[in-house]
């Protein structure tokens, strides 16, 4: 029983730390990416922003590996571990490994003099070759595929 809802505590960890880190990037390219186009936008607060937000997903990070390596472990001790699934799930663990790598390969602005001079050259990380955007659809994909694992788990419950 106990175990049960330790991993209740688990899996809602797990999802938080998700909808942190996706819902945050949607929220960035839709909402506060199109504020910090506009001309007047002082550079040092877009990247203050970015520098916290990357903050956030890294913590996001750490937690999603942590809680998603203990969902793996009972996952797979049972019975509803189909073939099925373990393909799905390893194709989500692939690309969730891809969005880390592309999110430490990130470059993060720094609030220093010198981090702020270095940052006007290059704009701020969000502006590089649009890997927080592809870091934002591949967690919409994950998404989705976690949802299709959790039908999978569903079906082979009512069977
Ligand atoms: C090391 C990386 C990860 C591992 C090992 C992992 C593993 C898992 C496992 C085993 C489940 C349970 C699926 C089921 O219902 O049978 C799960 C659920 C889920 N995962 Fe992950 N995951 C990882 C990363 C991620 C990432 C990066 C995201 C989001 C971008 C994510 C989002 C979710 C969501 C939304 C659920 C459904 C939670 C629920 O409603 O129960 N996971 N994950």
């Amino acid at each position: 029983m106990i175990d049960e809802y330790l991993l209740l505590i688990i899996r809602w960890s797990h999802s938080i730390a998700a909808v942190a880190w996706i819902g945050g990037a949607i929220f960035y390219w839709l909402v506060l990416k199109p504020i910090f186009k506009l001309k007047k936008t002082d550079i040092s607060f877009t990247n203050k922003v970015s520098s916290e937000f990357n903050k956030l997903v890294k913590l996001s990070i750490w937690v999603l590996v942590i809680t998603g390596g203990i969902l793996l472990t009972s996952r797979l001790a049972e019975e509803v571990a189909t073939f099925q699934y373990v393909i799905i799930l390893s194709i989500k663990i692939f690309l969730a490994f891809v969005m880390f790598f592309l999110v430490f390969s990130i470059r993060v602005p720094t609030s220093s003099p010198d981090g702020l001079q270095k940052n006007k050259a290059g704009l701020n990380f969000y502006y590089q070759i649009n890997k927080p955007l592809l870091v934002m659809v591949l967690g919409i994909i994950i998404f989705f595929l976690s949802e299709l694992l959790q039908l999978i788990v569903e079906q082979g419950l009512v069977k």
